[in-house]
């Protein structure tokens, strides 16, 4: 007997019943007062989430177009800019700032690690010259399950010319990033992942000092521009947005968001803390290990290394097929030697109990011994 899946994993996450609802009116149409009304609500609660004055750009995109975006927004051929890679997701940061060929110097760490801020530093201060315009990193690495300090990299930067961009696509609305106070430039998330929306919405929001480097770039830009975006929020123009706007995963955005607000953004980022804990108690009660050191391991996202011998995606394969409960596996050479449990977004302690009784479940049929109920028992100890 089939049940709904349970998405343990770090995007898509679960929708809230209340955003399905909204989901599943009929579309409105985007040149009318009520849909202006949703805008404007959705503006200031994007501005909450992202704590920032700014206004937050939003477009119809996965998180990878907006990363894309803050390249030919930000940058000219050429420019220097130094890239912080622990995993998968800063590689592709790498790589979308290559192909609209920046000078890219990457910083890379060892999958499981994360960033060593005094070497962001060390970098700088060899930079003399100050060749290098920013630095972009990733908040949450959610390939390996680790969060870096972007707090200390803002420290760092404040007060320069220096832009910081983050790719905050899986910890943002989940993990605390005080966008303003940190003097972070650019922040781009997506709507898939905490922030408890559909997929198929990116957000970015925009620093002063951000849009003096858009002044100066000369990356070519049509859907992305961001002044156009910027102009509509402002009112500056009547055609908000400007280009027909994905007019249902916006409500449906706007009422996640709601949500959230109703919960209170600390009481958010505290809820995802206790659920992290606790899954940590229950790899730990499993015999199993984390990917990161715990201190580095993310709130968002646990990676635990597989057992010598299992098969990973077996494992997935009875979680999923039995037990209607889907976790996610490695990435790049992490295929088949990690497994990736999420709990980001909708996520209660229950969902949590569930995985992992399903996860000894699993264990059990492939022939790994666990004692039945110790790390259930382990989870509920630490949620307690
Ligand atoms: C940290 C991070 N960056 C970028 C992406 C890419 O986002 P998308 O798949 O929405 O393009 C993801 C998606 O998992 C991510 O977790």
């Amino acid at each position: 007997m089939q049940k709904e899946k349970l998405l343990m994993t770090p995007g898509p996450t679960m929708i809230p019943p209340r955003v399905l609802e909204v989901m599943g009116r009929q579309i409105i149409h985007h040149r009318t007062k009520e849909f202006e009304d949703v805008l404007d609500g959705l503006q200031e609660d994007l501005k909450f989430v992202f704590q920032t004055k700014n206004p937050v750009l939003m477009f119809a995109s996965s998180g990878t177009g907006a990363m894309e975006s803050a390249i030919v927004n930000m940058f000219s051929p050429g420019d220097k800019v130094l890239v912080v890679s622990v995993g998968a997701f800063g590689d592709r940061f790498a790589e979308i700032a290559k192909v609209f060929g920046l000078d890219v110097q990457k910083l890379a760490v060892n999958w499981g690690e994360t960033v060593n801020v005094s070497e962001i530093e060390d970098i700088l201060n060899k930079d003399v010259n100050k060749e290098i315009k920013a630095v972009l990193m990733t908040h949450n690495e959610t390939s390996t399950g680790v969060t870096n300090d972007v707090e200390a990299v803002g420290k760092i930067l404040k007060g320069t010319e220096r832009l910081l961009i983050v790719d905050a696509i899986s910890s943002l609305g989940g993990l605390d990033l005080q966008t303003d106070n940190w003097g972070v430039d650019v922040v781009i998330t997506g709507s898939q992942k905490a922030l408890m929306g559909p997929p198929g919405l990116a957000f970015v929001s925009v620093s002063d000092k951000a849009w003096e480097a858009y002044e100066r770039s000369t990356l070519p830009k049509f859907y992305w521009d961001y002044k156009k975006f910027k102009k509509a929020i402002l009112k500056e123009t009547s055609e908000n947005p400007p280009y027909t706007p994905a007019i249902t995963l916006i409500t449906a955005q706007a009422e996640a968001l709601k949500m959230m607000k109703e919960e209170g953004l600390q009481n958010v980022f505290e809820r995802h803390k206790k659920l992290a804990l606790a899954t940590q108690a229950g790899v730990r009660a499993l015999g199993l290990e984390l990917l990161p050191k715990q201190e580095d391991s993310s709130y968002i996202i646990t990676a635990v290394k597989a057992p010598e011998g299992i098969d990973v995606e077996k494992i997935r394969k009875i979680m999923n097929l039995k037990y209607d409960i889907m976790i996610t596996g490695g990435q790049k050479h992490l295929k088949g030697k990690i497994f990736r449990i999420g709990h980001c977004g909708y996520v209660n302690k229950f969902d949590l109990v569930k995985t992992f009784a399903a996860l000894e479940y699993a264990f059990d049929e492939v022939g790994y011994n666990v004692e039945a109920g110790a790390s259930v028992a382990a989870v509920q100890k630490a949620l307690k």
